[in-house]
């Protein structure tokens, strides 16, 4: 039935992941994701998109989008994924994405991605009310900002990320858990279109890892470390240069009491401890025997050396590369190729199957 392989001759397995270009990366996306997948490099066939389109789905300033697109990629070589080692592509470079989108959207039913978590989320946030028969959404426009629209991007995301995922037939998806419920979908997907117009897609694994550090805010380690905090000296920054990552970490809020211990009743220095553990490797525990009997000033003092050691090297070498445009582009030139030869493969015979009627040969 496979008349037409998408298979490379690479015997590995697809390895694909995909990021938003947002601004800046934080410490825990360095520890939690993208020094894992810089790992994974050599195990794997691998593709790393850098979803531009997706990005449109909340307001976003043109000149913005396409800065944060070049720096995204420079902050992702810096931190270890080598574009010797896989494809590094722009999602829109890629023509394919928005086509299978499409027919994967007509396999999919509005009540599905409505009541997708992250969707409503987004909604609720935007001023619309969740809630009703069906966990549907009710577009009531009840203490909803003047400005506020629900736009259709917004509801279709899963969807276009389903078809970013299946346009590689990719084997294997590193992700976060917030996107499980993302990849059920594109499993289910792959699945519905198998078994309407027979086998065509790998259903892919999500590789959630199981224990990643729990890095929370500095200044309220009650709440996760997030790059969208109002404080600024609550967040780590993969780019915050030596004495900003000093300031921040001495600002860090800590607990009652004396001992480096962590810790249910001592969340900052509980905190701390997990982010010492992260970035150096070592457990919790050994560190607690390390600092015991020292103050707060010592524990921070090494957990700003620990940061300091990690993210210095990634910083350096993201701003040689952003002084290096031509190199970059040449990166993004080779990345596009490399995954349009595979998005080809299987765009086509998703074509074919879904009876598209075959496009003429150019004269
Ligand atoms: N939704 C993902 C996130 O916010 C980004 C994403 C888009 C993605 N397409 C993908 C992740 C494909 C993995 C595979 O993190």
């Amino acid at each position: 039935m496979t008349s037409e392989p998408t298979e490379s001759n690479d015997p590995r397995p697809v390895v694909l992941t995909c990021a938003q270009p947002s601004g800046t990366l934080t410490l825990g996306n360095y520890l939690g994701a993208l020094r894992n997948w810089a790992r994974l490099l050599d195990e794997a066939e691998s593709y790393f998109g850098i979803v531009d389109l997706h990005t449109l789905t909340a307001r976003t300033v043109p000149a913005e989008l396409r800065r944060h697109t070049l720096s995204c990629l420079a902050q992702y070589i810096a931190s270890g994924m080598d574009p010797a080692r896989c494809s590094l592509f722009v999602q829109s470079h890629v023509i394919g994405h928005t086509e299978l989108a499409w027919i994967l959207g007509c396999l999919t039913p509005i009540g599905e991605l409505q009541r997708m978590t992250q969707f409503k989320e987004k909604a609720q946030r935007l001023g619309f009310r969740a809630g009703g028969e069906d966990d549907e959404l009710r577009f009531t426009h009840e203490g909803a900002p003047a400005q506020a629209t629900v736009n259709s991007g917004l509801l279709y995301y899963p969807v276009l990320m389903a078809a970013d995922i299946l346009l590689y037939n990719a084997d294997r998806v590193p992700v976060g858990e917030d996107q499980r419920q993302h990849l059920e979908l594109t499993r289910e997907l792959a699945r519905r279109f198998n078994h309407r117009y027979s086998e065509t897609f790998a259903v892919p694994e999500a590789d959630i890892p199981a224990e990643t550090a729990k890095i929370r805010s500095l200044q309220d380690p009650t709440r996760k470390m997030s790059k969208s905090d109002e404080d600024p000296q609550a967040t780590l920054f993969l780019l915050d240069p030596p004495d900003r990552i000093r300031r921040k970490i001495g600002s860090a809020v800590t607990d009652s009491g004396a001992e480096i211990l962590h810790r249910e009743d001592k969340p900052g220095v509980s905190n701390l401890l997990e982010i010492l553990a992260a970035t150096t490797g070592e457990r919790v525990a050994v560190w607690e025997d390390r600092l015991a009997g020292k103050g707060y000033a010592e524990l921070k003092r090494t957990t700003t050396e620990a940061v300091v050691a990690v993210l210095d090297p990634v910083r350096k070498r993201y701003e040689e590369l952003m002084a290096d445009r031509g190199y970059l582009e040449e990166v993004l030139r080779t990345g596009a190729e490399a995954a349009q030869r595979r998005a080809d493969r299987v765009l086509r015979k998703v074509y074919r199957k879904v009876g598209l009627y075959p496009r003429p040969r150019p004269s």
